[in-house]
């Protein structure tokens, strides 16, 4: 058994430094479909090359802690032959798998969603350890609707995560727990604040129950936002203060850190609404436990996909967009990003 300590310091690892993760763990059919949406043929080789670009990157170890990789893209390698898991130990960059098997209807609950993946968990995170993965990473998907999510939907999920932290903790790697409040809908952020807040409740006494280590863990969380069609939006210093404040009545302070996810945000907002929350943790009323970081899949990967498009003449100025968007989000947990960086790249980009 690897000892509390050493997890514990994977776990502070992956919150350090001004880095967050890269997010790189889209299943087979969600890889699929936005190579579908930018013109790319979804092939095994086309994924491969897709995820050597992302690894081989040139700069990622400087605002990137870890990448979460997918069970096909753990067992891929480079063009040489060298195994993305050694790449990314090479420069830095702790490798982590998402375990989950995705989120599937909830009997009896038309509407709402359990994530499944517990059956035949422990032997597949022990081989993941082995093929070199340090941490993981489980999603609950909770939507906001007319009376949803329910009790059943919450507590399932909850459950889930908590059986899911407990045996990665027993097999020796960290545990990003991440329930995700989804952006669909017309609701409030008021709403999602109140969801939000039922979650966390509900997955924090979880996690309590079957005896997780919270010092050796990562709280992937969603930020407090309206829905996506609520008329009304909300500047990036109110979602700042929403999200801490929701944060800090739930998440016990020996969580080691909270890596946000970008859920469908557009990449510059992502990195506004991330460097709002560390610029309010600067302030006393707004001081929080936890780092506050990153871990963004669509907001880190979207402007670089689209540059590539499947050409390898694209791949240099892809990695570029991925980095310039791995650096703005690393300014934003130092609190240290401003819009004018966008500015500056695009120019950058040009010359
Ligand atoms: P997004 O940042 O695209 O939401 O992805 C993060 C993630 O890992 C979802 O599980």
């Amino acid at each position: 058994m690897i000892p509390e300590e050493t997890l514990a310091a994977t776990a502070q690892a992956l919150v350090a430094c001004g880095k967050g993760l890269l997010a790189m763990d889209e299943s087979t059919p969600t890889c699929n479909e936005r190579f579908a949406a930018t013109g790319i043929p979804q092939t095994e080789s086309a994924r491969r090359a897709w995820r050597e670009l992302l690894v081989t990157a040139p700069g990622l170890g400087t605002s990137v802690s870890g990448a979460i990789l997918f069970d096909e893209t753990i067992r891929q390698s480079d063009r040489h032959g060298n195994r993305f898991v050694d790449l990314l130990t090479a420069v830095g960059v702790i490798p982590g798998i998402k375990v989950d098997l995705g989120a599937k209807e909830l009997a009896l609950h038309p509407g709402e969603k359990v994530t499944e993946g517990l059956d035949g968990l422990r032997g597949r995170l022990h081989e993941y350890g082995l093929m070199g993965a340090r941490f993981a990473k489980w999603r609950a998907v909770i939507g906001i609707g007319d009376n949803l999510p329910g009790p059943a939907c919450i507590d399932a999920n909850a459950q889930a995560l908590a059986r899911y932290a407990a045996l990665c903790q027993e097999v020796g790697l960290v545990p990003i727990v991440e329930p995700e409040v989804l952006m669909e809908g017309r609701h409030t952020m008021q709403r999602c604040s109140e969801v939000t807040h039922a979650v966390l409740r509900a997955v924090f006494d979880a996690l309590d129950v079957q005896g997780v280590v919270l010092e050796a863990m990562v709280l992937k969380a969603n930020m407090v936002l309206p829905g996506l069609d609520c008329p009304e939006q909300a500047p990036a210093d109110v979602v700042a203060r929403a999200t801490l404040a929701g944060l800090r009545r739930t998440v016990p302070a020996a969580v080691v850190g909270i890596a946000f996810l970008s859920g469908g945000q557009s990449a510059e907002l992502a990195s506004a609404r991330l460097n709002a929350m560390n610029v309010e943790h600067e302030t006393s009323a707004g001081r929080s436990p936890w780092p506050l970081v990153f871990s963004f899949g669509r907001a880190l990967q979207q402007p670089a996909l689209q540059i590539w498009r499947g050409q390898e003449e694209n791949v240099l100025a892809a990695q570029h967009a991925l980095i310039h968007r791995a650096n703005c989000n690393g300014a934003a947990v130092r609190g240290s990003y401003t819009p004018s960086m966008e500015h500056e790249s695009a120019l950058r980009l040009a010359s």
